[in-house]
């Protein structure tokens, strides 16, 4: 596994589950763990940082700071919005706002693609070095067969546009770097609690073992699959 890690979003159900395993390798160094809440960890190697996607000069300090360390061989966002008091993911045309997309855009799109402009040049060139940010299956167009969301499955199919672009980009300027979309599967946390209803109970994964299996893709992940959206359990998922 990578040396010096960043996560994006550590604070977040799946998030917290990642910097925990990490943190548990003796192969990693060092793990800074950004996001606006801090939950401190035991481990000496992790450091945390404040970020707010929505204020680029964060994502700027966190990159700043993130280069002081080392090269970064794995930046991992693991940010996320699909609802909060006020917006929820719409059940059909007569639901949507200017203020749900506004929201799901700022954080699942222009998010992240602030923090690989501002990451992707700290990160390790003379080896293989991994940014991924979790995406989701709903954010496919060609699997979508259920409509509804639309705020929430435009935002992260205008991401997984994002990470093709950068893939693109890295491959001319940075040989061995390696960008990835990854689907957790559905995950028991506060952003899909209120949707969890339908979901049987095998199918509703821990963060833990979504953790596990999202860290092993990016492990087993090849110059090759830069720029796909790849599943928990490793299946490529079609744009
Ligand atoms: N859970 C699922 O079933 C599921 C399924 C498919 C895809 N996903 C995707 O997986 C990702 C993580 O989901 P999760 O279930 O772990 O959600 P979560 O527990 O709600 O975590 C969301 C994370 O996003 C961070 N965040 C939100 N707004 C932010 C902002 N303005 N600036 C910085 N950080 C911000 C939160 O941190 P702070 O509030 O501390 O800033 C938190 O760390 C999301 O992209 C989600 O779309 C999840």
């Amino acid at each position: 596994m990578a040396k010096n890690i960043t996560i994006i979003g550590a604070s977040g159900g799946i998030g917290a589950a990642v910097v925990d395993q990490l943190s548990n390798l003796a192969s990693v160094e060092s793990i800074l763990a950004c996001s606006r809440s801090q939950t401190p960890s035991t481990s000496t190697k992790v450091e945390y940082q404040t970020i707010d996607l929505t204020r680029e000069e964060t994502i700027q300090e966190a990159a700043k700071r993130a280069s002081e360390i080392g090269p970064q061989d794995l930046v991992f966002v693991t940010t996320g919005f699909l609802h909060n008091e006020g917006i929820k993911p719409e059940k059909a045309i007569r639901d949507l706002s200017i203020g749900g997309f506004e929201q799901n855009f700022a954080i699942n799109t222009i998010g992240p693609a602030l923090v690989a402009k501002h990451f992707l040049p700290i990160m390790r060139k003379d080896d293989k070095s991994v940014f991924a940010c979790l995406s989701a299956r709903v954010g496919s167009i060609s699997d979508n067969g259920l409509g509804g969301w639309y705020a929430y499955r435009a935002s992260k199919a205008a991401l997984n546009m994002v990470l093709k672009n950068l893939s693109i980009e890295a491959q001319r300027r940075y040989k061995q770097m390696i960008i990835l979309g990854l689907h957790p599967g559905t995950v028991n946390s506060s952003l899909s609690e209120p949707f969890q209803g339908n979901v049987s109970k095998e199918k509703l994964f821990t963060p833990q073992f979504s953790a596990e299996k999202l860290l092993s893709v990016i492990e087993n992940a090849t110059i090759e699959n830069s720029g796909d959206i790849i599943a928990w359990d490793g299946e490529r998922i079609e744009y």
